[in-house]
């Protein structure tokens, strides 16, 4: 696993990101003062059960969040604050510096267009590339991306195409622009094994070649293992634990990765069962404490009223009052 160097400018840099929705009766936190850098070439993973705010990040940094929800802290990108970009800015940083690969890639293509008209549209739009030229791009795309007898295929409709295949569709939609970052959003969920495991070293060797940084988010940890370089583990919208992939599976400090690393069955095998979710609303604005306490089996008296800071212990950022405790003894 390549180590990334960290000591040059980072591509992005994510500082005190929060995400919150406004219900009729409540404000809810989806996320909560995370915290990262992302290098060029740079393959993160995000870790996290279901409604942890892995999503709710990355549309924060691409301005798509829901309309009840609200964006605050800093995601410099560029000499520019992704976070609260005019809509007109946020449009050309979308259309060419950052893309996104959406976790259904049904809802993301149009049924009534050509696959090809679809990956060429971006590139005439936003790079005003020909008609012909981009239509060519495209289909060097879809063979990249493995699709077989690409000239033919991008003639077809996003239905005469298999749910692998229209994933990787996506993909190449979202490297044709050659972006800086790409977020991915459980990019390899709805595939079978095999094809997952192609579509994730696709990404990797994308990400090398081209200097693409990726964002990787995913339930799964052998997908991490496979395709990340670093990883940050989320819980209730908080990071619990950031280091770079082998430090974290050798040595988990934070109770709530190791549980997760006791939950998955073995590496590159079947999709790691899903962790319960904690009895309450996760992300609840009540309880002041760590938020994973109500579930962690090594809690301190100090853990459910006072949050964990996230701080540096190289080789890792942690947020556990179990370091400091155990930094104390
Ligand atoms: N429009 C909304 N209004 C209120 N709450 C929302 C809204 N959208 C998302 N949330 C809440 O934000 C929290 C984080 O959601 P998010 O979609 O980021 O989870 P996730 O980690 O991506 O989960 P999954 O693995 O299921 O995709 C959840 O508790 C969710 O219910
Ligand atoms: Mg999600």
């Amino acid at each position: 696993m390549p180590s990334t160097p960290m000591t040059a400018e980072p591509l992005l840099s994510v500082r005190g990101l929060g995400v919150r929705f406004r219900l009729p009766q409540a404000e809810v936190t989806a996320v909560d003062g995370v915290d990262f850098d992302l290098a060029r070439g740079e393959v993160l993973g995000i870790v996290g059960e279901s409604g942890s705010g892995k999503s709710q990040i990355l549309f924060a940094l691409m301005g798509l969040l829901a309309a009840n929800g609200g964006a605050s802290g800093e995601a410099r990108f560029g000499g520019r604050n992704l976070v609260g970009l005019a809509e007109g800015e946020l449009d050309r940083v979308r259309g060419s510096d950052i893309s996104i690969v959406f976790q259904d890639p049904m809802t993301a293509l149009n049924p009534f267009m050509r696959i090809g008209d679809q990956l060429a549209e971006g590139l005439i739009v936003h790079r005003g590339a020909t008609r012909r030229s981009a239509w060519a791009e495209a289909v060097a795309m879809l063979d990249r991306v493995g699709i077989p007898d690409p000239a033919a295929r991008a003639r077809a409709y996003p239905h005469q195409f298999s749910g692998g295949m229209r994933q990787r569709v996506m993909i190449a939609m979202a490297l044709l622009m050659r972006p800086a970052i790409l977020l991915a959003d459980e990019p390899t969920t709805a595939l079978d094994v095999t094809i997952q495991a192609q579509v994730l070293d696709l990404i990797a060797e994308l990400a090398r070649d081209s200097g693409t940084a990726v964002i990787l988010v995913t339930h799964d940890l052998g997908v991490v293992a496979r395709a990340c370089d670093r990883v940050m583990v989320l819980y209730g919208g908080q990071v619990m634990e950031a280091a770079d992939v082998d430090t974290l599976f050798a040595e988990p400090r934070h109770p709530y990765t190791q549980g997760l690393l006791a939950a998955m069955p073995r590496l590159g095998g079947e999709t790691a069962p899903r962790l319960g979710t904690i009895p309450g609303s996760p992300g609840s604005d009540a309880a002041p404490g760590c938020p994973f306490a109500p579930r962690c089996d090594r809690r301190l008296p100090r853990c459910t009223v006072e949050r964990p800071a996230l701080v540096d212990r190289p080789p890792r950022r942690i947020a556990c009052h179990l370091e400091a405790a155990d930094a104390a003894s």
